[in-house]
């Protein structure tokens, strides 16, 4: 199994306002820098309930039939997804990885930033791909937060873009 994160931040670390806008994010996911390639190695995406209420408001579901796994402690109203796979889990990050192995999956994407802080905290995250958006906005909800040790991170790769977009790539050391 692997687990991995795919995300967008401001420079200075932030994946949304506080209030939860997108709005210094480019447009439609800016140029292509490996989204959808990643999207296609996927076999299941976990998401929290924060960003699920986030994709929900969005014109069309954006994850197409992927297996979606939306975590949260209360129910959540699934059936507002129109024609997506989606399910509900909660409880600790190795619970959650060990039930989606068990049905089959060996690729996971964990999105939103207390569900990756989560899973990162558990060892549980193996590559982050970050891709730094050319803007600084002050404040907003941060992709990292606090860790019980350092997490020791190996470099992979960086890729710049002509729009001012950096994807670096790292994996997480054992
Ligand atoms: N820049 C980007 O590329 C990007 C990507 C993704 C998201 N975002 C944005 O970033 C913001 C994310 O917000 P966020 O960091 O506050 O939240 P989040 O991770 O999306 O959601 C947090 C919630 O998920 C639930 N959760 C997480 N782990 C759980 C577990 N192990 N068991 C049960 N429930 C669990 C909890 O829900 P309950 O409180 O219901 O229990 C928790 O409050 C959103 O505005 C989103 O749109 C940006």
């Amino acid at each position: 199994m692997t687990v991995s994160v795919f995300i967008g931040t401001s420079v200075d670390g932030f994946i949304a306002r506080r209030n939860g806008d997108l709005d210094f994010l480019p447009e439609g996911g800016g140029e292509p820098h490996g989204y959808n390639e990643f999207m296609a190695s996927v076999d299941a995406i976990v998401i929290g309930r924060t960003t699920f209420e986030t994709v929900l408001a969005f014109p069309a579901w954006p994850y197409g039939d992927k297996r979606v796994v939306v975590l949260s402690s209360r129910p959540v109203a699934l059936s507002a997804v129109r024609g997506g796979v989606v399910e509900q889990m909660a409880g600790p990050p190795a619970e959650i990885v060990a039930k989606l192995a068990a049905s089959g999956a060996q690729h996971l994407y964990v999105d939103g930033g207390i569900t990756i802080q989560g899973f990162l905290r558990a060892g549980l995250i193996q590559r982050l791909i970050i891709t730094r958006v050319p803007v600084l906005i002050g404040d907003g909800i941060p992709l990292f937060g606090t860790l019980p040790h350092d997490v020791r991170l190996h470099h992979v790769t960086t890729e710049q873009y002509p729009s001012g977009l950096v994807k670096s790539e790292y994996r997480v050391a054992a």
